[in-house]
């Protein structure tokens, strides 16, 4: 069943970049500030930062040791380890979920894309193009999301070592200078500072508001790309070596620092805006979010820069479609591998068959996008997300026979014994992530 000669990251390094470019992303850099703009900003920040210490790690390091130690992927991983077709199930749902997520990903990102080239049409003298690229109709979203998919599948294409990990390791270092050159210009733009302080100002009323713990699961959930499988594989592909849960700590770390810095780099941004005569209020009174924000408000800040302004856009563009590719990566890995896995079917054609499928569920998509594109974001990361983290959780504290993953970290730390982790991990699988992921959820039913 199985392929007898499975393809392996390199190097722990390569692995952190590669598992840290499926976590940074659109997620981290526009979603997390808008949502903390939308949800009583430093009061959602808290709430985020446990919860991505409390479930999110703890489920990172279940899908990294189910695919170490089952060296597939999902659905036969999960078929093999709890002995039963019906755990079949869950790897099949969270490879349904990640294309429908690659899908709706893929249109955003190739706006991301679209605006990184209009500067470049602009400093050419083709402002007509320029104009059209941005203009955010059906053709030009459908052209840069196909675009978008290319690029994602050429990379796959290659393999994991020689797609995969070589790019990670290229984009990554550069996608984090280009965000720390981005974020220290942008702090020293006039009003910047009022932004940072509204970001950094809790509303405690909102803690325990029942959207603001839905969207923080969510967020947590969607932006450590968990349950879905892209993980899971990619911990499929380290070698018996690795230490897993330093490894873990890292892609946790680098993901909600990124997360964080970001809220220093967009809120200040709309403020700067603001200050240059820029709306950044809706009519409700609330911080423009959503695309709006990042196509309507950070554009129309970058025009009133001046000359420099062209540069900044090229570069933060640059930036959204690096961090967006690293990700779309790892969504489309997580199905390539099962069809390699599973068929004699090659690499090269199995990428372009898998991605061809969820390049026209993103046609349909882009051509139903006011009835289709927020429902199938919401039914993506905010219910089958934490559902199959819940089901994860379940799978590996009460299913699976108990030192089964304890012992895979074994191989890579004789030493773990010795470790808190040791101790508490299996008590957060069985007990205490269930219990949060469960509480967020009734409520998000309104049980
Ligand atoms: N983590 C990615 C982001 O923050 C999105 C993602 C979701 C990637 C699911 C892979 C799987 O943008």
């Amino acid at each position: 069943m199985a392929s007898s000669s499975r393809d392996e990251f390199s190097s722990s390094f390569g692995f952190v970049m590669a598992a840290a470019g499926s976590a940074v992303g659109l997620g981290n850099i526009w979603g997390f500030p808008t949502q903390t703009a939308e949800n009583g900003g430093a009061a959602f920040v808290l709430v985020y930062i446990l919860l991505a210490f409390l479930v999110g790690y703890p489920v990172l390091m279940a899908e990294f040791t189910i695919g170490r130690h089952t060296r597939m992927a999902p659905p036969d991983a999960y078929k093999k380890l709890g002995g039963g077709q019906s755990y079949f199930i869950i790897g099949l749902l969270g490879l349904v979920t990640v294309g429908i997520i690659l899908s709706f990903y893929s249109i955003i990102a190739g706006g991301m894309v679209a605006y990184f080239v209009e500067p470049i049409g602009r400093i050419l003298g083709l402002d007509g193009v320029a104009d059209w690229v941005v203009s955010q109709n059906t053709t030009s979203n459908f052209v840069f999301m196909t675009i978008f998919f290319l690029f994602t599948l050429l990379i796959v294409s290659g393999g994991v070592s020689k797609g995969i990990e070589k790019w990670s390791k290229r984009f990554m270092p550069l996608l984090f200078m280009l965000f720390i050159v981005l974020v220290v210009y942008v702090l020293t733009l006039d009003g910047a500072m009022e932004g940072a302080r509204v970001y950094l100002l809790p509303d405690f009323d909102k803690v325990f508001d029942p959207q603001l713990l839905t969207s923080a699961m969510g967020q947590a959930f969607f932006s450590l790309s968990l349950g879905v499988g892209g993980m899971l594989v990619y911990g499929s592909y380290t070698s018996d070596k690795a230490n897993l849960t330093r490894l873990g700590w890292l892609v946790t770390l680098c993901d909600i620092g990124v997360a964080i810095i970001a809220g220093f780099l967009i809120i200040p941004a709309m403020y700067a805006a603001s200050s240059l005569g820029t709306e950044i209020f809706d009519a409700n009174g609330a911080l423009i979010s959503g695309p709006n924000l990042i196509f309507q408000v950070l554009p129309s800040l970058f025009d009133s820069m001046g000359p420099i302004g062209v540069f900044v856009a090229f570069v933060f563009f640059l930036l959204m479609s690096i961090a967006a590719l690293t990700s779309s990566m790892s969504m489309l890995e997580a199905v390539v591998a099962y069809v390699v896995d599973r068929t004699q079917v090659p690499r090269k054609r199995a990428t372009w068959y898998t991605g061809g499928v969820f390049w026209v569920i993103a046609v349909v998509i882009v051509f139903n996008y006011e009835a289709l594109f927020g429902l199938v974001v919401t039914a993506a990361t905010e219910y089958a997300q934490p559902f199959l983290g819940l089901a994860i959780v379940v799978f590996a504290g009460w299913i699976i026979r108990k030192n089964v993953l304890l012992n895979e970290l074994k191989k890579g730390q004789p030493e773990i014994e010795k470790t808190f982790f040791y101790k508490i991990w299996p008590i957060f699988l069985k007990v205490v992530c269930p219990i949060l992921i469960l509480l967020v959820f009734l409520q998000t039913f309104n049980f």
